[in-house]
């Protein structure tokens, strides 16, 4: 059956209250129920993980004689699986409901399967409806699904010569205020932001974002990788949230444990060290590098050893835009995986 007025205007409401839940290790969901003529009856979100799904939430607030033969709409196909909840798909038969609404498909391998298990029950299903909508509100949580890990930008400043640095390690400012102020942007839409301690105990970075001299309302959890001590008057230890330290040089076990911890964009703020880590250990999905019009020669280069002996094993990158920001360049690229041997 076509999908209604109705369910499409509950989907769109269903989109909308999703992001009432938070951002994190589970998806932001939203349901809504409607009774079979329409009727807005119930409506539901997800509060993250370990607590009811969004279907569960709606179905709750009504009696078994309203849940019998209504509709409910999911911006997400209910989930198949017993994991700290119980499978919604199997809740949405119990509770009598003749028609399922949903946006996307599940894409894990555990929870899928939910349409399919609400069709031999005899429930009516349709999928697809604001598919686009529902995938941008998804779309980070989205990203960790398929990658099995956060999204990852690695971030330097440069000289147009390639330092990052003068030779006394001083690197504050390379680049002029519209790339700063780039920088912080893009530092607030991300949920960690990762240095090593080499540049914790050469700049003493707050790690906060700033538009100018106020914060901005969202703030990136500060990550320091790297075994030695972090000053106890280090300003990143007055950053809103917590500091995480990582007294390893494991990037794999750091990245998975912010997965974990529902992390699922980050932002690798350097230095040379640890952002040349990340690119060798394939650990970059954007690059950011904002160049700008100043030598200053030495040796402390923006990259120092990415794993590349030999110009067949060069890491190229695609250039997705060229932004002049002031007398800077910001060149925003992803990774080109190539064939060898050619
Ligand atoms: N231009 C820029 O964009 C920019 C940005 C940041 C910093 N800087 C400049 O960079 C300089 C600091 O450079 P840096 O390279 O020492 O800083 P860094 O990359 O922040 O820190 C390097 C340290 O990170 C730790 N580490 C963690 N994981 C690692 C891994 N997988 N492999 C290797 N090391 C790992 C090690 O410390 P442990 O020995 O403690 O384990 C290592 O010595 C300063 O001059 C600073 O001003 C420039």
């Amino acid at each position: 059956m076509a999908v209604t007025e109705a369910e499409r205007s509950a989907m769109l409401r269903a989109i909308e209250i999703a992001s009432n839940g938070p951002r994190g290790l589970n998806p932001q969901v939203g349901a809504v129920i409607l009774s079979a003529d329409g009727e807005l009856l119930a409506e539901g979100w997800h509060g993250g993980a370990g607590t009811p799904h969004a279907e569960i939430e709606a179905l709750s607030a009504l009696t078994p004689e309203q849940t019998h033969g209504a509709t409910a709409v999911v911006t997400l196909e209910p989930c198949n699986h017993t994991g700290r909840t119980g499978p919604c798909a199997l809740a949405l038969i119990d509770a009598g409901i003749s028609r399922v609404v949903f946006a996307l498909d599940d894409p894990g391998a555990i929870s899928s399967g939910g349409a399919a298990r609400l069709r031999a029950a005899g429930v009516d299903v349709a999928s697809g409806e604001q598919a686009d909508a529902a995938r941008l509100l998804m779309a980070d949580w989205l990203v960790v699904q398929h990658l099995g890990r956060p999204h990852i930008t690695v971030k330097w400043a440069q000289s147009l010569d390639g330092r990052a640095a003068a030779s006394d390690g001083t690197s504050q400012w390379i680049t002029g205020p519209a790339a700063r102020a780039d920088v912080h942007r893009r530092r607030a839409d991300a949920d960690a932001i990762i240095v090593g301690t080499g540049t914790v105990l050469a700049d003493d970075p707050a790690l906060t974002a700033r538009d100018g001299d106020a914060r901005y309302p969202t703030q990136p959890v500060p990550v320091v990788i790297g075994s030695r001590e972090t000053p106890s008057d280090a300003a990143l230890r007055q950053h809103p949230h917590a500091p995480l330290f990582y007294r390893t040089h494991d990037l794999t076990a750091v990245v998975d444990n912010l997965r974990e911890r529902g992390i699922q964009r980050v932002f690798v703020e350097g230095g040379p060290t640890l952002a040349s880590a990340f690119i060798a250990a394939g650990l970059a999905d954007t690059v950011l590098a904002y160049i700008a019009p100043v030598l200053l020669g030495g040796d402390r280069l923006a990259l120092t050893d990415v794993g590349v002996g030999t110009i067949v094993d060069a890491r190229r990158l695609q250039v997705d835009e060229w932004m002049p920001l002031g007398d800077d360049m910001l060149a925003i690229a992803h990774p080109i995986v190539e064939s060898k041997g050619h």
